[in-house]
């Protein structure tokens, strides 16, 4: 039996196959590259020294999804794949609406068909809106402030619901915080299309000469240095989150929200000095104003995962700043 991973190409995801081939799992892969490149396919592959198959689709076409189904013996789904930018969802909110229901319905629909009841779903801190105090538990009130943050909501209301209708249905909601870092190996790390515009994209962009300089939203925070806390986590551990996540859908039934994050704060400028000390290169930054929707502080209680799932984030800020830079100067 395999899992389907929707959005493997990506940046959590790719990462994510790597350790689940490396753990011995039979994956099958569906990506339509909208925000990742074919040759994650391959390094996939190149790093874990193992094959599988991979479909070039859209989440969206009812019929490419459920032929997937037809093909293959899917066990369980991790659903990655979906649209992340808040801005442009804030722009364009039924292009968000649209792409992450829909997606999300043809992969439930055809789950439904073919009998699988095991789902492990890419939510977001983002579900927790403005946190009113930190550090933020699972208890936490839900709310959305963008469209993005609504189609996650949205989704994890969904699996709910599915759950609470059929008793034999398990969905775990991953919570992630701020990914960054990369794979040790520097052939796979963060590589999105287009502009970025999350903190650890820009900054790489500014040490590789693509950006001019860091605008630092706003230093006049009620936080210690006056600019946002928040939980980064390395993308490795975030991936093994998926994996301790996949042996409790084995196991539990019901949706089960997790929050991955490593229950430490760092401010923006803790993350601009580690990375300028532990790569010895400066970035060029200025403080500019606020950017309208962020909280002050958003950092996790991370407890719940360590209770339930077995699972702890052990890699540290260095590392992560080291591996993010690594990754660059291994594709110049
Ligand atoms: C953002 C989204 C969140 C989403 C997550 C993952 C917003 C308000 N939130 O989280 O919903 O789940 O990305 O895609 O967009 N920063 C700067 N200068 C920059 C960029 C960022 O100072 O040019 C600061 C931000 O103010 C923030 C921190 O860096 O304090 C991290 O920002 P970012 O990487 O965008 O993540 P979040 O805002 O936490």
């Amino acid at each position: 039996m395999a899992i389907l991973v929707t959005g493997g190409a990506g940046y959590i995801g790719s990462h994510t196959c790597i350790e689940l081939l490396k753990a011995g799992e039979e994956i099958v892969v569906l990506d339509n590259f909208y925000n990742s490149k074919p040759a994650a396919v391959e390094l996939i592959s190149e790093i874990s020294g193992k094959d599988f198959k991979f479909y070039h689709a859209d989440m969206c076409d009812q019929e490419a999804v459920d032929d997937i189904f037809e093909e293959n013996d899917i066990e369980a789904v991790i659903h990655f794949a979906g649209y992340k930018a808040v801005a442009e969802s804030v722009r364009e909110p039924l292009m968000y609406y649209r792409n992450n229901l829909t997606g999300t319905f043809c992969i439930l629909e055809a789950m439904k068909k073919h009998g699988c009841k095991k789902i492990i779903f890419s939510s977001s801190a983002t579900v927790y809106g403005i946190p009113e105090k930190v550090p933020v538990d699972e208890t936490f009130p839900l709310s959305a402030i963008n469209p993005y943050g609504n189609t996650k909501l949205i989704i994890e209301d969904m699996l709910r619901d599915v759950c609470n209708a059929d008793k034999d249905f398990s969905a775990a909601l991953l919570r992630y915080f701020n990914p960054i870092g990369a794979h040790e190996s520097g052939k796979i790390g963060e590589d999105p299309n287009g502009i970025p515009n999350n903190l650890m994209p820009i900054i790489i962009n500014v040490c590789t000469g693509k950006q001019e300089k860091l605008t630092v939203f706003g230093n006049d925070y009620p936080t210690p240095d006056g600019t946002c806390i928040r939980d980064y986590i390395h993308v490795v551990d975030l991936a093994l989150g998926h994996l301790a996540a996949l042996r409790s859908v084995r196991e539990k039934k019901g949706a089960i929200p997790y929050n991955l994050g490593t229950g430490n704060g760092y401010s923006v400028l803790d993350i601009i000095n580690t990375f300028e000390r532990v790569n010895n290169i400066k970035i060029p930054y200025v403080i500019g104003d606020r950017r309208p929707g962020d909280a002050a502080e958003c950092y996790s209680v991370p407890d719940k995962a360590a209770r339930e799932l077995g699972w702890k984030a052990e890699r540290g800020l260095e590392q992560m700043c080291r591996d993010a830079w690594n990754f660059v100067q291994h594709n110049k």
